[in-house]
């Protein structure tokens, strides 16, 4: 009960003034259960405020949030996965082993309660500033294969500079595929070859994702600005004709998730 009085508090002062980054709602360890990494997400049920027992599963992603500076974590953008290894988490306390530059590895332990607390049921991170506590919740669990293998139909090259494409072309209307990603991706494109400036574009989009967790986006260009389509539920797994020739994707957890 003291537990849940104190985040139901601690919400609302970082609702009304959120002028001091201290004030982040009540850490992982205090309202949240059945708190797990996996696959560099931090997973929890944590206390809505409704009542004493209610809990929401969501997750934060930690490898765009942490960093591996030469074998100490740090919390700024930048991926710790690939050079950081042996993780284990006691209570908020995620524990990486990790390499630095001059060969040997570094034991680093990073506090996940300073930036990373429940706000409402919500699991999030306040490293792009005060988060928004999301207005509905998904009943989605966090998947057992958080994997997204997709396939691409009826593909052309796309170059931003036209002449490169004469150079790598593409059959169409082939079919050709990419990953499993297991990642949230803010825009992907897949360049051929890989330092060259000709991108894949494809018409059709098939996505594997065994979870049907995620939800691809397709755009036609490489910012990812103009979607021409997209992709979730029960239309994975069948090859989904784009409204438009796609070059990038964007891939969105289904689950709660702050990316
Ligand atoms: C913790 O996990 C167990 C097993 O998955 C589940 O039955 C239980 O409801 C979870 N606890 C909360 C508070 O959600």
């Amino acid at each position: 009960m003291l537990n849940w009085e104190l985040a139901a508090l601690t919400v609302i002062a970082a609702r009304s003034s959120y002028a001091a980054p201290a004030v982040i709602g009540v850490g992982v360890g205090s309202s949240c259960t059945n708190v797990s990494f996996t696959n560099s997400w931090l997973i929890a049920d944590c206390l809505t405020k409704a009542d004493s027992s209610t809990h929401i599963q969501s997750s934060v992603y930690l490898n765009n949030k942490i960093t591996n500076d030469d074998g100490t974590l740090k919390k700024v953008d930048g991926s710790f996965l690939g050079s950081c290894n042996t993780y284990s988490l006691g209570g908020a306390k995620l524990t990486c082993s990790c390499q630095r530059s001059a060969g040997y590895t570094l034991t680093s332990a990073l506090n996940l309660k300073e930036h990373i607390a429940n706000y409402a049921g919500r699991l999030l991170s306040d490293l792009s500033g005060p988060p928004a506590v999301p207005p509905t919740s998904s009943a989605a669990l966090f998947p057992s294969d958080p994997s997204w293998p997709l396939r691409f139909g009826d593909i052309a090259c796309y170059s931003p500079d036209s002449d490169f494409c004469s150079r790598y072309p593409f059959s169409n209307p082939g079919t050709c595929g990419v990953g499993p990603g297991t990642k949230p991706e803010s825009c992907y494109a897949v360049r051929e070859p890989l330092s060259g400036h000709v991108y894949r574009a494809f018409a059709q989009l098939q996505v594997g994702a065994p979870s049907k967790a995620w939800r691809v986006e397709a755009y036609g260009d490489l910012a990812c600005t103009e979607k021409v389509g997209s992709v979730e539920g029960e239309e994975q797994g069948t090859c989904k004709k784009l409204g438009g020739r796609a070059v990038a994707v964007k891939t969105v957890p289904l689950w709660n998730a702050d990316v």
